[in-house]
């Protein structure tokens, strides 16, 4: 099996390029409520580990793909002034409704715009979306020298093996599988993951570090399949197919189920700049329907 991508979806990875970034990428809108009702949140800890390795205080952020604002609320709540931005407009009226006090921006990363910079661009299960050419240059040219990149995410498992197989078997004549192959191969048993790889590959960046925050919690079968239906390779069924899964994986759920769903993060530092070069970053993605906005 490929290595297992740091994004908190159980579905096959696929490039944005090759989901054409308007479909799959963008399929979140649609269950934007659900999404925010049945999507576990994020612990405090990232926010712990972010400041203990940025050794200084963090003023300003900017998130990429930020969703419903899972994440955004927590750097908000610290203190740290957040650009969210997000390229679904459902998903940011949603977050705009729970995280009232943030700056957001309706914008795909490739297209968000490099006036400021930020002492921390972080990213929760939403980097894979984006478009790999040039990713590392965007971020480095949207934070100041020195300043931190932060990415986390992971799969949201159950951790009752056996259960995992009956639902593995009520799925199968819908889904083959909903593992997700490393975004660029990297092996699951390889010490470095996906994006630690890519950075450390970086020019733009240095002292890239993984770290794995373990979160194991119960969730009633209704929200199990709650959540399943907020996983794009479930929504990207037609919609009769989807409760029909949906059905068949409830009829094998016990009323209760162990969820395994670590987190892994992965954090780096923007090089400071050479006399030589800064980033060169290339052009937005020409997408022009969804204009970058402050709100
Ligand atoms: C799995 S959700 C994660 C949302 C949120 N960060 C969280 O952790 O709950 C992925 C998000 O990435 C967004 N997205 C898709 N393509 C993107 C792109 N090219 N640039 C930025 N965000 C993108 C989607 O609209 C979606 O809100």
């Amino acid at each position: 099996m490929a290595g297992v991508a740091n994004n908190g979806e159980a579905s096959t990875w696929r490039s944005c390029d090759a989901a054409g970034m308007s479909g799959r990428a963008l399929s979140f809108g649609g269950v934007a409520e659900a999404y925010e009702q049945f999507r576990p949140g994020y612990p405090g800890e990232i926010v712990e580990q972010v400041r203990a390795y940025a050794g200084q205080p963090i003023r300003s952020a900017l998130e990429v793909g930020a969703g419903t604002g899972k994440a955004t609320r927590l750097f908000a709540q610290a203190g740290v002034m957040v650009t969210a931005s997000e390229p679904d407009a459902a998903m940011l009226d949603e977050l705009r409704k729970r995280v009232p006090h943030v700056t957001t921006l309706q914008a795909r990363f490739e297209d968000l715009p490099l006036a400021k910079r930020f002492g921390l661009v972080y990213s929760a299960a939403a980097l894979h979306w984006t478009r790999p050419e040039g990713r590392w240059s965007r971020v480095a040219a949207l934070l100041r020298p020195g300043g931190v990149f932060a990415n986390f995410g992971g799969p949201v498992r159950l951790a009752d093996p056996s259960v995992e197989r009956v639902v593995q078997e009520a799925r199968a004549p819908f889904l083959a599988s909903d593992e997700v192959p490393s975004p660029d191969g990297t092996a699951p048993e390889a010490r470095l993951q996906w994006p630690g790889t890519e950075l450390e590959r970086s020019e733009w960046f240095v002292d890239v570090q993984q770290s794995v925050i373990e979160r194991r919690f119960t969730m009633s079968a209704a929200d199990y399949v709650g959540y399943l239906s907020t996983v794009s390779a479930y929504l990207e069924l037609p919609a009769a197919v989807q409760q029909q899964v949906y059905r068949h994986i409830s009829t094998v759920l016990p009323a209760t189920v162990e969820i395994s769903a670590d987190l892994m993060v992965h954090l780096a530092r923007r090089r400071e700049p050479s006399s030589r070069h800064e980033p060169s970053v290339p052009p937005t993605s020409g997408h022009q329907d969804l204009p970058p906005r402050h709100v």
